[in-house]
C-alpha cells in the first residue's frame, strides 16, 4: 500500500517516466490525471462551471471575429458563412489567436490585437472566442474543450481550404491552452497549415504528470513550422519535452520569467507569480511584433552535456524568425 502510494506520488510530481506499453499508460493516466487538474481548479474564484457542457453548441458558443490588419473593423465570421470572401481578403494570409483556459476578459488580446494590427501589415487577422467552453474545471476543458474546439477549427480551415484558400498562409497563435488546440487543429489537417506559435502550451494534462504523446498534444508535425516559447515549464507550460520545430527558451523555459519572482510564501502569491511567469511567453511574443525590438536566442552546440555558447547560432523570437530549427535560449 505505501508502495503504491509513493508510486502515485511520483506520477503527480511528472517524475516518473513512462515508458509501458499503451493499455497501462491509459490506467497510470486516469489515475493520476484527475489529482493534479483538481488541485488546479481549486485556485480559480470563482470555481469552474461544472456541469452543462452538453448543453451548449458549438455554433453558439464558439466564435471567430476577423478584420484586415490595414482597415481594421472586427466582424463575426460565422461558421458556414456564405460571405466569408467578403470578410476575408483570399489573397492576404490569414492569422487566427487562440485564448486558454477561463481567459473570462480574453486578456490575451487586449495586448495581441493591437500590436498585431499595428505591425504585421496585409494579413487578415482573426480571435476566436471560446470561452463557453473554457469555463469548465481543467480536466473537462484539456479533455473535451479543446478537441471540441480544435475540431471545429478544423472545420472552418478545411471550408477555407474547398474555396481555395491556401491553408500554408493560415498561422495560429495560441496562448496555454490555445497552443494545444493550435495543435490539435493542425494535426487533423494533418501538418498542412503554415505556421503554429505555441506561446507556453499548456503542460498539465499534456505533459506531466505524464506526456500524452504527440498524437493527442501539440507537436512539431502540426504544422510546416512549429514555435514554442517556454516560460513556467513543469507548472501551468509544457515540461520535459521541446515539442516545436523551434523552441525559444528565456531563463531555460523556467518559472520565474523577469519580474516574475513570488512577493512572499504563501501559496496565493506562488500563483500570482506562477501565472505572471506563464504569461511572460505572451508578453515576449507580443513586443517582438515590433520590428524595431528583436527578441534573440542564442542556439549552443552541447559538448560533453554542457551547453558551449562561444559562437552561437542566433535568430529571433516571433514572426519574424527566420526559421532556424532547434532550441534557442535568452
Ligand atoms: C463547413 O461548411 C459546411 C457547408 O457549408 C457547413 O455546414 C459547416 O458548418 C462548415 N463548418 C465550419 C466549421 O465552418
Ligand atoms: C486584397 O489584398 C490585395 C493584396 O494586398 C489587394 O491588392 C486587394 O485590393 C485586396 N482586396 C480587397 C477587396 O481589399
Ligand atoms: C475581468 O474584468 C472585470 C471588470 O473589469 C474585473 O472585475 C475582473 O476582476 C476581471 N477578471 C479577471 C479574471 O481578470
Ligand atoms: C506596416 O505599415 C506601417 C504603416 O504603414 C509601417 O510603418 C510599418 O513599417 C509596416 N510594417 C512592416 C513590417 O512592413
Amino acid at each position: 500500500m505505501a508502495k503504491l502510494v509513493i508510486f502515485l506520488l511520483a506520477l503527480l510530481c511528472g517524475i516518473f517516466a513512462v515508458r509501458a506499453q499503451s493499455d497501462l499508460r491509459s490506467i497510470l493516466e486516469v489515475l493520476s490525471e484527475g489529482p493534479l487538474a483538481r488541485l488546479l481548479d481549486t485556485y480559480i474564484d470563482p470555481p469552474p462551471r461544472t456541469t452543462g457542457f452538453s448543453t451548449l453548441t458549438p455554433q453558439n458558443s464558439i466564435r471567430l471575429l476577423c478584420t484586415k490588419t490595414n482597415e481594421p473593423r472586427f466582424q463575426q465570421v460565422f461558421f458556414g458563412d456564405v460571405n466569408v470572401r467578403n470578410k476575408l481578403n483570399f489573397s492576404l494570409p490569414l492569422t487566427i489567436a487562440i485564448h486558454g483556459w477561463l481567459d473570462t476578459n480574453l486578456t490575451l488580446y487586449n495586448t495581441l490585437t493591437p500590436s498585431y494590427l499595428r505591425f504585421v501589415n496585409n494579413t487578415n487577422y482573426c480571435v476566436l472566442d471560446w470561452r463557453p467552453y473554457a469555463e469548465f474545471g481543467y480536466q473537462v476543458a484539456a479533455r473535451q474543450s479543446a478537441p471540441l474546439v480544435a475540431q471545429y477549427l478544423f472545420g472552418f480551415l478545411q471550408n477555407l481550404s474547398l474555396l481555395y484558400f491556401p491553408l500554408d498562409k493560415v498561422s495560429l497563435i495560441g496562448f496555454s491552452m490555445g497552443g494545444q488546440i493550435a495543435g490539435l487543429t493542425g494535426k487533423l489537417l494533418p501538418g498542412r497549415i503554415g505556421t503554429i506559435y505555441a506561446l507556453d502550451p499548456a503542460g498539465p494534462l499534456f505533459s506531466h504528470p505524464i506526456d500524452i504523446g504527440p498524437k493527442r498534444r501539440l507537436d512539431a508535425s502540426d504544422a510546416q513550422y512549429v514555435q514554442v516559447i517556454y516560460t513556467s515549464r513543469y507548472t501551468a507550460g509544457f515540461g520535459k519535452v521541446l515539442v516545436g520545430a523551434q523552441n525559444f527558451l528565456p531563463n531555460k523555459g523556467y518559472h520565474p520569467q523577469a519580474d516574475c519572482t513570488a512577493k512572499g510564501d504563501g501559496v496565493g502569491e506562488l500563483t500570482v507569480a506562477l501565472q505572471c511567469s506563464h504569461r511572460y511567453a505572451v508578453k515576449l511574443f507580443v513586443s517582438s511584433l515590433n520590428p524595431a525590438n528583436p527578441i534573440i536566442g542564442k542556439k549552443c552546440p552541447t559538448i560533453f552535456g554542457a551547453r558551449v555558447c562561444l559562437m552561437p547560432t542566433t535568430d529571433r523570437l516571433g514572426v519574424y524568425a527566420k526559421r532556424i530549427l532547434g532550441d534557442f535560449y535568452l
